[in-house]
């Protein structure tokens, strides 16, 4: 394992991005709906940093994968409603192939006539096949490497770990 971003690059970098979501909402009130289970540390950390009047919610979402390869996407539960006066920011730890993000904003539009931002901790856009805009990326990735820690796992483990490292082929 390789560590790619250290915990306080991490720090800094959520304190950068609470930073710009701020400046871009001007005080208007905020719905954060995190994605379950890895944006949980993320969110956690950047909701602490931003000073607006907001809620968040959880949403469960995953898709049947196979290891790494992502499959078709289910949804746990209610979608959260925004109020009338919300904006939503869609909170994830990361965008691979867009695929997942792209059937949440779909799915907001279509409930409830609200488009989203989003923002992710990471953006992979190797594999990027759908059209998927991250408002807010924390880090870009240029590469495949499968990552994990701060909330991000391999099989359930390693969300734990405080920075985030790159899973060598071999640990796969
Ligand atoms: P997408 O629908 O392909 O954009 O997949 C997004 C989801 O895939 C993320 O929420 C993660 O759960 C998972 N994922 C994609 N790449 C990685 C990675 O490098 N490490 C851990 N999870 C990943």
């Amino acid at each position: 394992m390789r560590t790619l971003y250290t915990a306080s690059q991490i720090a800094s970098r959520v304190a950068e991005l609470a930073a710009r979501i701020e400046a871009d909402h001007n005080g208007k009130p905020l719905l954060v709906l995190g994605v379950l289970k890895g944006s949980l540390i993320f969110l956690a950390d950047l909701v602490r940093q931003l000073r607006l009047p907001l809620r968040y919610e959880l949403i469960a979402l995953s898709s049947y994968r196979k290891k790494t390869d992502p499959g078709e996407l289910l949804v746990y539960g209610e979608l959260p409603e925004p109020e009338p006066d919300e904006e939503v920011l869609i909170v994830e730890d990361i965008v691979d192939t867009g695929g997942t993000m792209a059937r949440l904003t779909e799915l907001l539009e279509r409930h409830y006539g609200q488009s989203a931002k989003i923002c992710a901790l990471l953006d992979k856009r190797t594999r990027r096949n759908h059209h998927t805009v991250v408002d807010y990326a924390g880090f870009r990735l240029d590469s495949d490497d499968f990552v994990v820690g701060y909330g991000l796992d391999y099989d359930g483990h390693y969300r734990n770990l405080p920075y985030i490292s790159v899973l060598e082929e071999e640990e796969l």
